[in-house]
């Protein structure tokens, strides 16, 4: 069955900045929807996201260029009249883009086409979306993931004194209905410990709450932290139940001609944070750590592996957008354990498909991820079902735009228990 009919959309996304949506309609009517989110702590080596830069408007961050390219490049030389094929389609895509880093047609564009490519032939296959994808790829059998669930933010998702950008929560359930009700209580309850210690409830970007802490004596990390474990204490499924990851993306607060971090009145040389690190993990039950250091910082993450490795998951996002060379980098230089997969760091679902199958074939963990700047479309949930990726994250339990993935995994794990 062939797409009849392009269309594409700038709409808004959840930090009211606008985004790409792409809709194909298919011979027999239907009509497939996708579109694309977008960060805002960006790594310097994710692909081209396309943006007007016309100031007038959206403060410069408009998309109607990328919307452009969809219809009136994109559709007729790719899309229009042809049957939906994401392997072709995507390997298409990328040569007429003609660029490393995506940035001719925009990686915004690209994304969205892909998604609705491959939502399309799902589609006209009649099965669901994240069992085409395991079919497709042959990946190991479907597998609901284990979810870290951001219940802090900070960094340049909020505006408060915490220089780390996400505090996540990681239940130790295996059935994922039991680990989200676990995660939802856990937000509750928080949101009570954050009253009673008079701090404010009010959210970040990734739904996760922005306490302003007045006590300047203990750094507002470990005030975060120490809130954290105070709320697993109490909370009706036990502290044994959850254990906790960070973000610190430290890439945005990484000077880089000073070679220092900027860590509230500190200047700390990369051993310096990995001993603060050891500090915390001492003190909490920390698993994993994603961007502990900044994207460039190779000889630091190999430090950082060496003294925590062996007991906390190393996580590069930063440090590897996505991208199979980058991937390829890490593990030569044995910089991390674990990856963190966005597909929209690296343009289309094939080449996201390629680094999770790197890191499938080397052992390092993977963990799909959501945006800070996100959209209602649940793709994310598909795939990390789909590739088996072991894990996910996409933001607190709360806002439409983060729980439409984990009510898509509900859905999934339904239907896998048959
Ligand atoms: P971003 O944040 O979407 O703003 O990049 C998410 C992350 O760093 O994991
Ligand atoms: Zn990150």
């Amino acid at each position: 069955m062939h797409i009849v009919k392009v269309d594409a959309h700038q709409i808004l996304d959840s930090r009211g900045l606008p985004t790409v949506e792409c809709r194909l309609t298919l011979a027999d009517g239907a009509v497939i929807v996708a579109s694309v989110p977008s960060g805002a702590s960006t790594g310097r080596h994710e692909a081209h996201e396309l943006r007007d830069n016309n100031a007038a408007v959206y403060h410069g961050k408009g998309v109607l260029s990328a919307v452009r390219h969809i219809k009136q490049v994109i559709a007729p030389g790719i899309l229009l009249g042809k049957i939906p094929d994401i392997i072709a389609m995507d390997k298409e895509i990328i040569a007429l883009d003609g660029t490393k880093d995506c940035s001719a047609l925009g990686a915004n564009a690209m994304l969205a086409v892909s998604i609705a490519v491959i939502r399309a032939q799902a589609w006209i296959e009649g099965v669901e979306l994240f069992e085409f994808i395991n079919d497709l790829w042959q990946f190991p059998e479907p597998m609901l993931p284990r979810c870290m669930f951001n219940m802090i933010n900070g960094g340049m998702h909020a505006q408060s004194d915490l220089v780390f950008q996400e505090f996540l929560v990681i239940p130790s359930h295996h059935d994922f209905a039991q680990s989200l009700a676990c995660a939802d209580d856990f937000y509750q309850q928080l949101k009570l410990v954050l009253h009673g210690a008079g701090l404010g409830t009010a959210i970040g970007d990734e739904g996760g709450f922005v306490p302003l802490f007045t006590d300047k004596t203990v750094f507002a990390e470990e005030q975060a932290l120490s809130l954290l474990l105070h709320t697993a204490e109490q909370f009706t499924w036990g502290v044994e139940s959850v254990s906790f990851g960070l973000d610190s993306a430290a890439t945005h607060f990484y000077d880089s001609g000073a070679n220092r971090y900027r860590f509230h009145e500190q200047f700390l040389t990369a051993p310096a944070l990995i001993e603060l690190y050891k500090n915390l993990k001492g003190r909490f039950p920390l698993v994993s750590l994603e961007d502990g250091l900044a994207e460039d910082d190779w000889q630091g993450w190999q430090w950082l592996m060496e003294q925590l490795g062996a007991g906390v998951q190393i996580v590069g996002d930063d440090l590897l957008v996505t991208n199979t060379k980058r991937i390829q980098q890490g593990l030569t230089q044995k910089a991390m354990n674990a990856v963190l997969i966005k597909p929209n760091q690296i343009g289309t679902v094939s080449r996201t498909v390629e680094a999770i199958r790197l890191c499938q074939e080397n052992n390092l963990a993977t963990i799909i991820s959501h945006r800070s700047g996100e959209t209602n479309d649940d793709f994310i949930a598909d795939l990390a079902v789909g590739s088996a990726a072991g894990q996910m994250k996409a933001g607190a339990p709360v806002r439409g735009e983060r729980v439409a993935k984990y009510n898509r995994l509900l859905w999934i794990a339904e239907m896998l228990e048959g």
